[in-house]
């Protein structure tokens, strides 16, 4: 069982895509344990995309993502953090997989719509960066939970 942070974008929420985008994640047996709509400060957008400080696009990238709110998610499932980049697709939405939340959705590489943990180090600090302790809500059961308790664990 794996954790990742997945954040849709300031284009995800003013396009009205947040229902959209989490229903993805949850048909595919992800659970959410931790949820929040937010503003990104330029101190926390520097420390979230600290590996990108210099590269070209950086400058975009920080101003995009503090352009507007954010969902914030903390995404829990089996294999979550390569299943949900899957979900999510390739950086640059012309080469994303049909069927990925940036192919279907977006035209753009700063513009498209979701992050999601790249690694589960990365995993970790992006978790560590946007939530706390307490705002993790994991002790409820999901559907697929509870199928999957019928059959005596069976994946
Ligand atoms: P994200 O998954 O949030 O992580 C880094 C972000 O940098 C990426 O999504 C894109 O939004 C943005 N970006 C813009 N241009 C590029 C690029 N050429 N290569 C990688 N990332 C880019």
């Amino acid at each position: 069982m794996e954790r990742t942070f997945v954040a849709i974008k300031p284009d995800g929420v003013k396009r009205g895509l947040i229902g959209r985008i989490i229903q993805r994640f949850e048909d595919k047996s992800y659970k959410i344990v931790a949820i929040k709509m937010m503003n990104v400060s330029a101190e926390l957008a520097a420390k979230h995309y600290e590996e990108h400080f210099g590269k070209p696009f950086y400058p975009e990238l920080i101003d995009f993502i503090t352009s507007g709110p954010i969902v914030a998610m903390a995404v829990e499932g089996n294999n979550a953090i390569k299943g949900v980049r899957h979900i999510v697709g390739s950086t640059k939405p012309d080469e994303a997989d049909v069927g990925s939340i940036r192919a279907d959705y977006s035209s753009y590489s700063t513009m498209n719509l979701v992050h999601a943990s790249d690694c589960p180090e990365s995993a970790k600090r992006e978790l560590g960066l946007y939530f706390s302790e307490e705002e993790y809500c994991p002790d409820y059961k999901t559907m697929f939970e509870i199928i999957l308790d019928n059959h005596g664990g069976i994946r």
